[in-house]
């Protein structure tokens, strides 16, 4: 997979000017879903860069990262006299650039694309790293592919358009990102406040967040390895959110996956020594600004078989990244059932 360039833009139009004159091509394309189209698209469509480009757009929120809106983007770009020299634009979300880019990736063995990641979470995590696909058959990206994006553009004029519950959910990934890398970075971002955004700011934790994803991939882009690290606090988030869809409960992915944190630092306190302040300091922040999930112990056994049937498992035990440290990276990490309840017991009494 090659190395994709990752731009910090302060001038949106000319980041995007550059990205889109760097890639020759015949036809453009912008893939939009329905609230990009509303809130984001009016920023940059003036742009003389965006003249001519032939929209396409789906329907807004995961339930659309499907083979129908999949087969919805190919049929218009077949229809829209798409080459393999065409050219298309992710501007959304996870689900914009998630299924965009498999549509990309597959149209034609493969058309060129650029993401213009417009929420927290996908410009911290989603749009960099080239992870493509849809969900299937019940199951999140079930089928996709690895093929990064020419450029990612991150420009964070368009974190000004989410609420404070999509701006935590992508801050969830950044203390991950904080976690697997430096105490530095994970004691900035506990001193960062998103109920007052200081949009200055969070550009500058933007840029490091990426580089740490960065860098990851840059050593395993097909994670075999090391990527496994990104997975920290996502054994137990999955298993959270699946839940909570299974109940009818509302939980955005970044929620979920701070309450993973907590879970998934407690197992590492517990087994690799994870220092226990850096815990209470962590689970304090969780705690003030995603509140905790709700559940009793009836649901252990479901979350336990929600957390075996994830992809990032063989053969029925449980995977898990933990950290000795923060930065201190233990990846294909098991643990038991005893173990897993413990954990959730800690959960719900902390
Ligand atoms: N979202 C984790 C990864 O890109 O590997």
């Amino acid at each position: 997979m090659e190395k994709q360039e990752v731009i910090i833009s302060e001038n949106l139009g000319q980041s995007l000017s550059a990205a889109i004159g760097g890639v020759e091509h015949d036809r453009l394309f912008v893939l939009t879903d329905e609230n990009t189209l509303r809130l984001c698209w009016p920023l940059v469509c003036e742009m003389p860069c965006m003249q001519g480009g032939q929209m396409i757009t789906i329907g807004a929120t995961d339930e659309n990262k499907t083979l129908e809106s999949l087969v919805h983007v190919w049929t218009v770009l077949q229809q829209g006299g798409a080459t393999r020299h065409s050219l298309m634009i992710c501007l959304g979300g996870g689900m914009v650039t998630d299924l965009g880019g498999f549509a990309a990736s597959t149209f034609k063995r493969g058309i060129a694309y650029i993401n213009v990641p417009t929420t927290l979470l996908s410009m911290v995590d989603a749009s960099v790293g080239g992870k493509t696909g849809i969900n299937f058959g019940g199951l999140k990206n079930e089928v996709g592919v690895f093929n990064c994006a020419q450029t990612v553009i991150l420009d964070t004029t368009f974190l000004r358009t989410l609420d404070y519950q999509n701006l935590a959910s992508g801050y969830a990934e950044m203390l991950k990102h904080g976690l697997i890398s430096t105490v530095e970075n994970w004691a900035e971002l506990l001193r960062f406040d998103i109920a007052e955004a200081d949009y200055a700011e969070l550009g500058k934790l933007v840029g490091k967040s990426v580089a740490v994803k960065e860098h990851i991939v840059e050593e395993d882009p097909l994670e075999k390895g090391i990527r496994k690290a990104l997975n920290l606090g996502h054994t137990v988030g999955h298993a959270f959110e699946s839940l909570a869809m299974a109940e009818g409960r509302t939980v955005l992915h970044g929620y979920a996956v701070a309450w993973g944190l907590v879970c998934e630092l407690y197992l590492s306190a517990k087994r690799m020594g994870f220092p226990r302040e850096k815990l209470y300091q962590t689970i304090q922040y969780v705690k003030n600004h995603y509140g905790t999930f709700d559940f009793d112990c009836k649901k252990y056994d479901c979350l336990y078989e929600l957390m075996t049937h994830d992809k990032k498992n063989t053969s029925g035990s449980v995977n898990f990244t933990l950290l000795g440290d923060v930065g201190d990276i233990h990846i294909n990490q098991t643990a038991t059932r005893e173990e897993i309840f413990d954990m959730l017991d800690f959960y719900r009494e902390n």
